[in-house]
C-alpha cells in the first residue's frame, strides 16, 4: 500500500486523477493539497470525500511550514505536482501568482521530498514549454529533444520549474518524472477553457468568443487518458526522464467551436471573432513515440466519441458549471470579453 500525495486535486485534471487513481489502486491512500483557488472546486471530488482511503487537506504548495508538516504526518511514498495556475490569458493579465505557485510551489514539494526521504515526484508539465510550431509545416512535431522555448508568463513559469525539476535530479538525486501533455477536454473542464466556455455559452446562448481567425491549432486529449499516461510514468517510468504525452489529434480552435455548435443544435450566428490572444502560439503536436514504445500508452478515446461524452457531461451536470459561472468568475468574463 502506498501513500500518494496529489497536488491540485480540486482542478479539472488533479481531480479526474483522484477519482481515476482511487478506482485504479483501491489499495493506496491518496491525499489532495489543494489551496482552492478560483479553479479549485470541493464539488469535484464529492464522488470520494467519504472514501476512507482519501483526505483532504486546504494547503498552499507554497506554505513551506505546512508542507513539511503534513509529509510528516503522512509519510507519503510519491508525489504528484499538478497544483499550478493554468490559465494563459490570466497569466498575461498578472504573472506574478504564476511564478509563485507554478516555481516556488514545486521547489517546496520537491524539497520536502528531499527531506523525508527522496520521495518519488513526478512533475505535471504541458507542452507548451516547447513553445509553438508552423502551421503549414504538419511533419513538425514536438519530441523530447525539441528545445524549450516558451511565449507566455504562463509557459515561462512551466518551464522554469521544469528546469528546477532536473536540476533536482542532477543535484541531489531526486527521483523525479516529468511530462509534458497537450491540451486535455473533459468533465470537471473549468468553463474559462475553450472547450467548456464554447459549451457553456451556447447551452446559455451566449456569443462564441473566437480568438483571432480560430485557425489556431491544438493536439487534444481526452483527460483520462492523461490520467493513465500520468500513473504509467510514475509506476514504471525511467527516473530522470521527460515523457511527452499527446492525442495525435490536432484541430482548428474554429473546428471544434463549430463542433459543438452542431452537437448542441445551435446556430453558427453565435461565433464572434474578436481581438486576438498577445503572442498566441500558433500550433501545438506532441510526438508520443517515447511513452509509446517505453510503457506501451496509446491515446484510448477517439475526439468523436470524448467530445460527446464531455458535452453529456456538461447537460447532465449543470449544477457544477452553473455555480461557478455565476460567482465572481462572472466579474473575470466581464473583463477579458467585454470590448474585446
Ligand atoms: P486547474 O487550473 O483546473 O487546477 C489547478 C488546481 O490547482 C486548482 O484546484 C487550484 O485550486 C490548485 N492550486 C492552484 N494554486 C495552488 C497552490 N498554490 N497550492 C495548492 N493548490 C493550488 O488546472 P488543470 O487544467 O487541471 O491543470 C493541472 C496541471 O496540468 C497544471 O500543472 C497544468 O500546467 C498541467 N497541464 C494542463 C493541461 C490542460 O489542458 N488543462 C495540459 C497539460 C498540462
Ligand atoms: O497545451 C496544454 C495547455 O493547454 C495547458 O498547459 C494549459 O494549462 C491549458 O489551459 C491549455 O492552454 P491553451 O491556451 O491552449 O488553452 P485554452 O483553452 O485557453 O485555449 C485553447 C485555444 O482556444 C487557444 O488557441 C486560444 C483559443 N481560445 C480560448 C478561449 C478561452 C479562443 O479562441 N477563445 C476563448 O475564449
Amino acid at each position: 500500500m502506498s501513500t500518494v500525495i496529489v497536488t491540485g486535486g480540486a482542478g479539472f485534471i488533479g481531480g479526474n486523477f483522484v477519482h481515476y487513481y482511487l478506482w485504479a489502486h483501491p489499495e493506496d491512500r491518496v491525499v489532495c493539497v489543494d489551496k482552492l483557488t478560483y479553479a479549485g472546486n470541493l464539488s469535484t471530488l464529492a464522488p470520494v470525500m467519504d472514501n476512507p482511503n482519501f483526505r483532504f487537506c486546504k494547503l498552499d504548495i507554497c506554505d513551506r511550514d505546512g508542507i513539511f508538516k503534513l509529509f510528516e504526518e503522512e509519510k507519503p511514498d510519491i508525489v504528484i505536482n499538478f497544483a499550478a495556475e493554468s490559465h494563459v490569458d490570466r497569466s498575461i493579465e498578472n504573472p506574478q501568482i504564476f511564478l509563485e505557485t507554478n516555481i516556488i510551489g514545486t521547489s517546496v514539494m520537491m524539497d520536502a521530498c528531499r527531506n523525508f526521504g527522496n520521495v518519488r515526484y513526478h512533475q505535471v508539465s504541458t507542452d507548451e514549454v516547447y513553445g509553438d510550431l508552423p502551421l503549414d509545416r504538419p511533419d513538425m512535431f514536438f519530441t523530447e529533444e525539441t528545445p524549450i522555448h516558451t511565449s507566455s508568463p504562463y509557459s515561462s513559469s512551466k518551464a522554469g520549474a521544469d528546469l528546477l525539476v532536473q536540476a533536482y535530479y542532477r543535484t541531489y538525486g531526486l527521483p523525479i518524472t516529468i511530462s509534458r501533455c497537450s491540451n486535455n477536454y473533459g468533465p470537471y473542464h473549468f468553463p474559462e477553457k475553450l472547450i467548456p466556455l464554447m459549451i457553456a455559452n451556447c447551452l446559455n446562448d451566449k456569443p462564441l468568443p473566437v480568438y483571432g481567425e480560430g485557425l489556431n491549432v491544438r493536439d487534444w486529449l481526452y483527460v483520462e487518458d492523461h490520467c493513465k499516461a500520468i500513473d504509467l510514468i510514475v509506476h514504471k517510468g525511467r527516473i530522470g526522464e521527460v515523457y511527452n504525452v499527446g492525442g495525435h489529434n490536432e484541430m482548428k480552435n474554429i473546428d471544434i467551436v463549430k463542433l459543438i455548435i452542431k452537437e448542441l443544435g445551435k446556430s453558427e450566428d453565435l461565433i464572434t471573432y474578436v481581438t486576438d490572444r498577445k503572442g498566441h502560439d500558433l500550433r501545438y503536436a506532441i510526438d508520443p513515440t517515447k511513452i509509446h514504445n517505453e510503457l506501451g500508452w496509446l491515446p484510448e478515446t477517439k475526439f468523436a466519441d470524448g467530445i460527446k461524452k464531455t458535452i453529456k457531461w456538461y447537460l447532465e451536470n449543470r449544477i457544477w458549471w452553473e455555480e461557478i459561472i455565476s460567482g465572481e468568475y462572472q466579474n473575470y468574463y466581464d473583463k477579458m470579453y467585454s470590448n474585446r
